[in-house]
């Protein structure tokens, strides 16, 4: 028989990823393409006590259905968080429990997108969010990602001319790039949509891995009533127990809430409750303090690398936090002949080109600093180095 598979499904840009996971997964090799936090700072002992207080005091409250919000005691902490590290006077009714902030990404797209709408995205954007967007069928628009954030007069013509439904970005060290908008570029995006019907998504997923701890003010707070956040604790807690949020104003959670229902139900309980002990009991502020150093660390190292051991057309993004940064080969290097040579010489990078909507990207490498330890980071970049400088 023949399937008969929705339109849609034609309509989302071929991934070639699963190929390349397949293939930088392979034993011996190094790898930069994943996104992965680095395991030996996921704090399985503390998990395992909190997991074994909560089965013993909650028993199968814990197992059993819940609301599709989330465990208020959960929210309660999140907004909590924001208003002690940001200042956001954020309320617990404002935030909702999601399966990792990746479920956001097809949640708002679903509540808000109708075929052939138009969406902002910054240029280079992430990839994850190019493929939840992708199935709802908009027009992307990309605005150039400059050193300090979104150029502003492309975003300006982009919200003038096409009145996009959101705007999606990554103001705090950005996937692929690394890059952290300035506070004056986030003032700029905030008084250029301010009277308009365009929404930013702001998507805050690597907000508290800033290498000198010290936070930056969202866009959220310049444009409160415009504004969608969405958080996780992959990046600061363990990315397996898949809990994220959406902080948003009322209206905008009404019709997630729907949604959310329709897709899930809820976020799994067991894992809420489980988070939600394991936060009051441990110093959450100290152990992300400790994982911000360590990959500061690691990311100095492979831009220290990149420089010393790379010819001298190669250049790289300087991350201020964050898990990734972004690499321009020398002129006239292919970055998927450089995965499939790195891949012989037994390190892996991922290519850029999924990450633009628009075609572009094929001189870009995007690297990853959380998952490989220091050892692995100088044999990877000298393997590396080799590949480049063999191709160049
Ligand atoms: C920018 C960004 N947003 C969202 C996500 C999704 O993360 P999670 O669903 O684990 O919260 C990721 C994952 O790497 C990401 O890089």
């Amino acid at each position: 028989m023949s399937y008969r598979f929705a339109g849609r499904m034609g309509r989302i840009p071929e991934s070639f990823l699963d190929e390349l996971f397949r293939v930088s997964g392979a034993p011996g090799v190094i790898t930069f393409a994943g996104g992965l936090p680095a395991s030996a700072y996921i704090d399985v002992a503390g998990i395992r006590e909190a997991a074994c207080e909560v089965f013993d005091e909650m028993g199968s409250k814990a197992l059993q259905y819940t609301t599709t919000d989330g465990y208020l005691p959960l929210r309660e902490f999140i907004a909590d968080r924001y208003r002690q590290r940001l200042g956001l006077p954020a309320r617990p009714e404002e935030i909702q429990i999601v399966n990792g902030s990746q479920q956001c990404l097809d949640l708002v797209a679903k509540i808000f997108l109708d075929p052939g709408d138009a969406v902002g995205m910054e240029r280079p954007g992430y990839l994850g969010a190019i493929e939840a967007f992708s199935l709802y069928e908009p027009v992307f628009h990309a605005v150039p990602l400059e050193e300090d954030g979104p150029d502003l007069a492309a975003f300006a013509s982009l919200v003038r001319d096409y009145a996009p439904k959101f705007f999606y970005g990554i103001p705090n060290s950005q996937n692929p790039s690394g890059r952290t908008y300035s506070q004056d570029k986030r003032r700029g995006i905030a008084e250029i949509l301010d009277g308009t019907d365009t929404v930013f998504y702001e998507d805050d997923a690597f907000g508290e891995l800033f290498f000198d701890g010290r936070p930056r003010l969202p866009v959220k707070r310049y444009l409160p009533e415009q504004t969608v956040m969405t958080g996780s604790f992959s990046k600061i807690v363990a990315p397996g127990m898949r809990i994220g949020w959406i902080y948003a104003p009322e209206p905008i959670l009404q019709e997630f809430n729907v949604a959310k229902q329709a897709a899930d139900l809820h976020s799994n309980f067991l894992s809420q409750v489980i988070l939600h002990r394991y936060l009051v009991t441990h110093d959450l502020d100290a152990h992300v303090r400790r994982v911000a150093a360590v990959y500061g660390e690691r990311c100095r190292l492979v831009c220290d690398l990149l420089d010393d051991l790379m010819p001298p057309g190669m250049t790289h993004t300087t991350p201020e936090g964050g898990m990734f940064m972004t690499a321009t080969l020398p002129d006239g290097l292919s970055s998927m002949e450089v995965f499939y040579e790195g891949i012989k010489e037994g390190v892996a990078v991922l290519p850029g080109v999924p990450f633009y909507v628009d075609g572009g990207g094929e001189d870009t490498i995007r690297l990853n600093f959380s998952a490989a330890c220091e050892e692995e980071i100088v044999e990877g970049m000298h393997r590396l180095a080799r590949v480049v400088r063999r191709l160049e």
